[in-house]
């Protein structure tokens, strides 16, 4: 059977500075995989690439069996890949709901979009509370909140969450994690960026070990999670 994501052989370059140096991963239906590794192993990079803002110098991406590489975004969202990406690029003097309005651009259902916002709410009840102030107000993690149900607002197929819980208190980043949960079972397959890899691998099927544009370890999330240059390289363990 095919995968629902299949990279192979992904090689991305900055001029002539090669970020990703030939990758290959999948990502099956309803799982989650995470890609973890420090800065500047090229996980945004990788992202960026599977969401068409960057393109390829080598290799093939196939979302269900379709080439994507070389795609243009807006197809890309189209065919039901969405980002969430590093940092969260909220728009701060737009409301909460223009924000999360913003992720349904593509789409003309409007019955099913005001739904898809009330979801957001439910999600994330802080959202609908404050819905009509400026997104530059949200605390940092209730704007993670905002990206993430902006991303979900295109009704993806595949969520790719780039560092989620960056800058966040251990509190907030557990909530954000036990949505990324949620999120699985409701039946979104999510590509998971994180530097924090305990808290990645714990809920991943699958994770993949970056570093310096090349992958260097794959395994099952809790293989990885025993894993000693795991333990030593990224969970802080001697
Ligand atoms: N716009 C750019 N121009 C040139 N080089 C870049 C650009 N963006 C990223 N790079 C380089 O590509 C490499 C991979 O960067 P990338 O942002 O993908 O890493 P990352 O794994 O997401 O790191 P972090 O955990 O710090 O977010 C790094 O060496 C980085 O300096
Ligand atoms: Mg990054």
């Amino acid at each position: 059977m095919t995968a629902m994501l299949e990279v192979d052989d992904l090689r991305v370059a900055y001029g002539n500075i090669l970020a990703v140096k030939g990758i290959s991963f999948r990502v099956e239906q309803g799982q989650v995989v995470t890609l973890i590794g420090g800065n500047g192993a090229g996980k945004t990079t990788t992202l960026r690439t599977l969401s068409g803002l960057l393109h390829p110098v080598g290799g093939q991406i196939r979302f269900k069996g379709r080439r994507i590489d070389g795609m243009a975004a807006h197809k890309i969202v189209e065919l039901g890949i969405a980002h969430s990406p590093e940092g969260r690029h909220i728009f701060p003097r737009m409301t909460i709901e223009e924000n999360l309005l913003l992720g349904a651009y593509l789409r003309r259902d409007g019955a099913a979009i005001e739904q898809d916002v009330r979801r957001a709410y439910e999600l994330f009840p802080v959202l609908g509370e404050r819905r009509r102030q400026a997104a530059g107000t949200l605390s940092g993690g209730e704007q993670q909140m905002l990206a993430m149900g902006r991303a979900m607002m295109s009704r993806p197929e595949l969520l790719m969450l780039d560092e989620p819980s960056m800058g966040l208190s251990p509190i907030m980043m557990q909530k954000i994690m036990e949505t990324v949960a949620a999120l699985k079972e409701s039946g979104t397959t999510i590509l998971l960026v994180e530097q924090n890899a305990q808290a990645a691998l714990n809920l991943a099927d699958r994770g993949y070990v970056l570093e310096t544009g090349r992958i260097v370890l794959e395994d099952h999330g809790q293989a990885l999670l025993g894993n000693d240059q795991v333990r030593k390289a990224y969970l802080g363990e001697d």
